[in-house]
Formats: C-alpha cells, sequence, structure tokens
C-alpha cells in the first residue's frame, strides 16, 4: 500500500475550507463559541478541526486504518480515542464470557482489572520473574505460561505486558507459540510498543510475533496525540466482528477528529521514515547509557544485562545517591530542569523518544551529573531511611506478593460493602484497585485478600512522595471492603 498518503489528515484539510452554517455538535461551532483567551492560547484551526461523525468520515478512517493494519502488520486495525485502557477492555470483551478463566500476568496495568469486572472473566494470575539486582520485573516467562496451561487448560485465552513500562519485552515469541499450541488468543498490553515494528535494532513487535490481539498507545511513544491508540488483529483465533462490537461498548460515540487524524499521521510517519527516526534515537540512547555507566553513584543497565530490553527506554537506578527515585524526580524536576517518565522506590524511568532533541539528552545527562555530585558525601535522605526501615526498598514486593483472589474482582465490585479504615483493612477483601500510578500495576484487586505487606508498601510509597490511585477514598484514609454478611 502506498503509506505516504494520509487519509485523515486530507479529510481534515479538506474540511478547512468549507464555508458554511454549522448546526451540529460540538456547541462552540468550529471554536465561533470558544472561550476568547481559550482560542488566543491555542489558536484557531484546532477548534475548527474539533469534530466528529462528519458525511465521508467513516471512510476515510476505514481507509487508514487499513493502512495502519498494513504498516503494523496486522490483518486488522482499530483506532481507538479513549486510550489503550479501552483496547484492553474490548479484548477481554470480545474473548471471554462471563465465569471463563484467563491466564494473566499480575504485572497487568489497572485497565486489565478493569477489563476484568466489566467481562466477567476470571483471573489466574501468573507470576512474573524479577531481577533483584536491577529492581526489575522481567514479565511472564514461558516455562510459567506453558505449566499454568497445563494446570488450567479451559483457560478461554492469555493476557501479557509486553513492553512493560521499563521497555522489558520479554520471550514473546514463545508465548505466541506455547498460547496456539493451545489454540487460545495471546492479548498482548503493548502500550509502551508502539515503535518497535519499525527499526531492525528494537525487540520484534508483539505483532510480528505472532500475537492475537495487540494494543498500542500510539500517543506513548510515537506522534499520535493523548489518549491515541490502536488495536491490532492477527489470525482467525479471535473474530473481528466480536472486537469490533466489544469496542462499541467501551469508546465514545463521538470520536475526536483531532486524535483520529494524529493515529493516521503518526502512522504515516513511522511508515515513512520510522528506521530514519528511531536510528537517531537509538544512537542518542546509547549515548546516555555510556555517559551514566561513568558516574559512580548512578546505574543504568542494557542489552548485555536485559536482552530483551528496548533501549530506547531509559531506567536510572537512584539509590546509591541515598534518596529515593520520588526524592531525584524532585530535584532534577524543581532544580534541574529535567522531567522523568516515573519514579519508583529505587529508580527512574525516562522514556526517549525521536520527539527527544540531542539538546534534550545532554540536558538529561548534564543534570544526572550535577544530581550525583550534589549527592556525593551526603547522608541517607529521611525517604529512603523510611523506605529501607520499612523493608520495601524494591519492586519485589510486586513480584513475590503472590496474591490470592478470594473472589473473582467483578463479584467484589459489586458485592455488598463496608469501609474500613485503610491501615486496618487487612485480612478483609478488597472491592477497589489501589495503585501506585504510574506504573499502574495494582497492589490491591478487587477480591483479593488485603495483607498487611500490601498495606505497608502502599502507604511506604505514599510516604516516599509517590502518587496512590483506583481508590475511591482519593486520601486512602479509608478503603471499600466486602461485607461479612455479603
Ligand atoms: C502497561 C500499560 N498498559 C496500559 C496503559 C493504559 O494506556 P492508555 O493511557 O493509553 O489508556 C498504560 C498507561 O500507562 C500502561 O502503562
Amino acid at each position: 500500500m502506498n503509506q505516504e498518503i494520509a487519509p485523515l489528515l486530507e479529510f481534515a484539510r479538506d474540511y478547512l475550507r468549507v464555508n458554511h452554517a454549522p448546526f451540529y455538535m460540538p456547541g462552540h461551532k468550529r471554536g465561533q463559541g470558544i472561550d476568547p483567551e481559550f482560542a488566543d492560547l491555542i489558536g484557531n484551526n484546532l477548534f475548527r478541526l474539533d469534530l466528529p461523525e462528519l458525511p465521508g468520515l467513516p471512510e476515510a478512517i476505514a481507509v487508514a486504518q487499513e493502512l495502519a493494519a498494513n504498516a503494523y502488520g496486522a490483518d486488522r486495525t482499530w483506532f481507538l480515542v479513549n486510550g489503550s485502557t479501552c483496547g484492553i477492555e474490548a479484548m477481554l470483551l470480545a474473548t471471554c464470557q462471563p465465569g471463563d478463566k484467563i491466564l494473566l500476568g499480575r504485572n497487568c496495568h489497572k485497565a486489565a482489572i478493569a477489563a476484568l469486572i466489566l467481562s466477567g472473566a476470571v483471573p489466574v494470575y501468573l507470576e512474573t520473574s524479577y531481577d533483584a539486582t536491577l529492581d526489575l520485573d522481567l514479565g511472564v516467562t514461558p516455562s510459567t505460561l506453558r505449566s499454568a496451561l497445563e494446570a488450567h487448560p479451559e483457560a478461554k485465552a492469555a493476557f501479557v505486558v509486553s513492553p512493560n513500562y521499563f521497555g522489558v519485552c520479554g520471550e514473546i515469541e514463545e508465548l505466541v507459540a506455547i498460547a496456539h499450541d493451545r489454540s487460545i488468543p495471546l492479548l498482548v498490553d503493548a502500550a509502551h510498543g508502539a515503535h518497535l515494528h519499525f527499526h531492525p535494532d528494537l525487540p520484534i513487535s508483539a505483532v510480528a510475533a505472532g500475537a492475537d490481539l495487540v494494543v498500542q498507545s500510539t500517543h506513548k511513544v510515537n506522534a499520535g496525540l493523548t489518549q491515541a491508540s490502536m488495536l491490532h488483529l492477527r489470525g482467525n483465533l479471535v473474530g473481528g466482528e466480536r472486537v469490533s462490537q466489544a469496542l462499541q461498548l467501551v469508546q465514545s460515540t463521538s470520536p475526536s477528529l483531532l486524535l483520529l487524524t494524529s493515529l493516521d499521521v503518526a502512522r504515516r510517519q513511522m511508515a515513512v521514515h520510522g528506521k530514519e527516526l528511531l536510528g537517531q534515537t537509538l544512537a542518542l540512547a546509547e549515548w546516555a547509557r555510556s555517559q551514566i555507566h561513568n558516574l559512580p553513584n548512578l546505574d543504568t543497565f542494557d542489552r548485555q544485562q536485559i536482552p530483551t530490553l528496548d533501549p530506547t527506554r531509559l531506567t536510572v537506578m537512584v539509590d546509591r545517591l541515598g534518596i529515593t527515585g520520588f526524592d531525584a524526580d524532585a530535584i532534577l524536576y524543581e532544580q534541574l530542569g529535567v522531567m522523568a517518565e516515573m519514579p519508583t522506590l529505587r529508580q527512574l524511568v525516562f522514556i526517549l523518544t525521536f520527539g527527544n532533541t540531542s539538546q534534550d539528552i545532554e540536558r538529561l545527562v548534564r543534570a544526572l551529573i550535577r544530581l550525583e555530585q550534589a549527592r556525593r558525601g551526603q547522608s541517607q535522605g529521611k525517604g529512603l531511611a523510611f523506605v529501607r526501615q520499612s523493608g520495601h526498598q524494591t519492586q519485589e514486593f510486586m513480584t513475590n506478593a503472590k496474591p490470592q483472589p478470594q473472589i473473582s474482582p467483578r463479584e467484589a465490585f459489586f458485592a455488598k460493602r463496608d469501609r474500613v479504615e485503610f491501615k486496618l483493612a487487612c485480612d478483609r477483601i478488597s472491592t477497589e484497585i489501589i495503585c501506585p500510578y504510574p506504573p499502574g500495576i495494582p497492589v490491591i484487586c478487587p477480591g483479593e485478600v488485603i495483607t498487611r505487606d500490601a498495606i505497608d508498601f502502599v502507604l511506604a510509597i505514599k510516604q516516599a512522595g509517590g502518587t496512590v490511585n483506583g481508590s475511591s477514598d482519593p486520601t486512602l484514609e479509608t478503603i471499600g471492603v466486602v461485607a461479612h454478611n455479603s
């Protein structure tokens, strides 16, 4: 297919030329009624193109989606305007009936837990592998998936995250082969992997590896606008009609032309220039790593340690500075003009994309040098002292917690509930998702028994300056638990 064209961009351009009196949505009528201060800030064309359904648009979307399927190596692609979140929900709704078992890495994003609640599928959580030195989740291994399928041959699908927030992709081709041996689909949350297909030095994309349904946040690593994502289908283990029907349940009926157009041009950009653009990003990432390796109290890892790493994701271990990732994040942002994607208790994660200039990368390296120099000879910060004292200085908790669901997430979500003090909720069954954000991996899921360790871990994250969300009480003083008499 000719990947140089962009049908939605053409549609938008043609539409700008149309001169008529608008009696359709949205209410600001091509920007005429928009707040003037907002218009001054943003510019007019954005509002003139802020449109939902229009004559001719469905046809343009269909061609744009076909081009995307062709570019990403899929049999069919859907554009998503509610993020990968709605794609994950649709993947489960399309493959599981209420009560069906699904094998699911417990390192999944909270959207997968929402999908379990919506679909009524029952999770069999898979343990993920963990590297203690790097404090790094390595995802679901082939042997874990194989054993789980032997123990649960009735499972209707398997779901894994690849790449994860740290860029670890795992043995995705083997996972596909194992699932296909049993004729069940492998569903992949590749929210962080929309770029992988476009450079030979990046790990194989889940679509190219043969996964059946793959969701990608185009907005995270490619140039889509925020919330713009794609869902790709391959093979015939999952029916396309079922996916379309599921998407209609979870997507807006007023998809934004701006978001859709951003998906179309992001596809064109990758298909036409991806190799060159990503080649530059890979070179910058390699240079940044080499500089960080020279700093005595900072560290990072590369593909020698983690062969399936996406090198454009840069994790810097900061704990030898005597501070937490949260403290380091605040210093970088407030004093050194650099903003990371995600702090953890021991690390800072930086997302490098082709949007980053060499000046950005130099600024990052300079800031890390200054941070490292400023911390030399300093005593341990309060945050890290607290975290160490509480015994939860690592992500290890997440991989070793082995949560035991008592009832399904859906049953818990709809159960009669008591509200109890969070600190005292030990041994009760949660009705809520409790989740440090980012990375959005729940510490406590609906249906699981709340453990003392889980409570302490969440409190340690909060104390260290992290954000915890998902709870119906934003202060997290209290939590909803299944009522004793329900
Ligand atoms: C692994 C993973 N999956 C899914 C999502 C949700 O993606 P979106 O923000 O596009 O809805 C995220 C968001 O951070 C994520 O990290």
